[in-house]
């Protein structure tokens, strides 16, 4: 099934927002560490735990460990993706990647993502924030794939 990975994430509201957008869209969420922040941190818990009974986490303690784990597309959100969210053709089993609030993914992972996947944006704007962005590739990659839940 679909899955969505949070790049070390750095903002800890932002995590918890995507937490609880996985537990609601029962999507599994992998979080490739290190965070920027201590995974129980007051404002992870605040944004998103309470739904955490509902949510299916792997934890992972580097990109390495993450790439050793599971199959399926590294699909990564990105601004400088060649393709549009719209266009591309998600698989039942893509693994949506989201990088850091603040400074996305680095060069080298950009370069072992499968597919790279651009939200089209105006172009007097920089960026989506990080939790948005996830919540629009994975609303398009579960409706392509009739993923949704019931
Ligand atoms: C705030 S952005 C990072 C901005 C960073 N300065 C950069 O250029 O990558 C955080 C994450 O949100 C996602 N994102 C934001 N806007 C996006 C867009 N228009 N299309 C695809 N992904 C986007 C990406 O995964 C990105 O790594």
């Amino acid at each position: 099934m679909i899955r969505l990975a949070l790049f070390q994430p750095d903002i800890p509201q932002n995590a918890g927002a995507m937490m609880r957008l996985a537990a609601c869209m029962g999507v599994p969420l992998d979080l490739i560490e290190p965070c920027g922040f201590p995974f129980d941190d007051q404002r992870v818990r605040r944004a998103g735990m309470d739904y955490i009974d509902h949510l299916e986490i792997v934890r992972h303690a580097s990109w390495d460990r993450f790439r050793e784990f599971g199959s399926g597309r590294l699909v990564l959100l990105t601004t400088a993706g060649d393709v549009t969210h719209a266009d591309f053709n998600f698989a039942p089993d893509d693994r949506i990647l989201v990088g850091r609030e603040s400074a996305g993914v680095p060069p080298e992972i950009h370069r072992q993502a499968d597919a790279r996947v651009r939200i089209p944006m105006r172009a007097s704007v920089r960026s989506i924030n990080v939790a948005q962005a996830a919540a629009i590739g994975i609303a398009e990659a579960l409706r392509q794939t009739g993923q949704l839940p019931q």
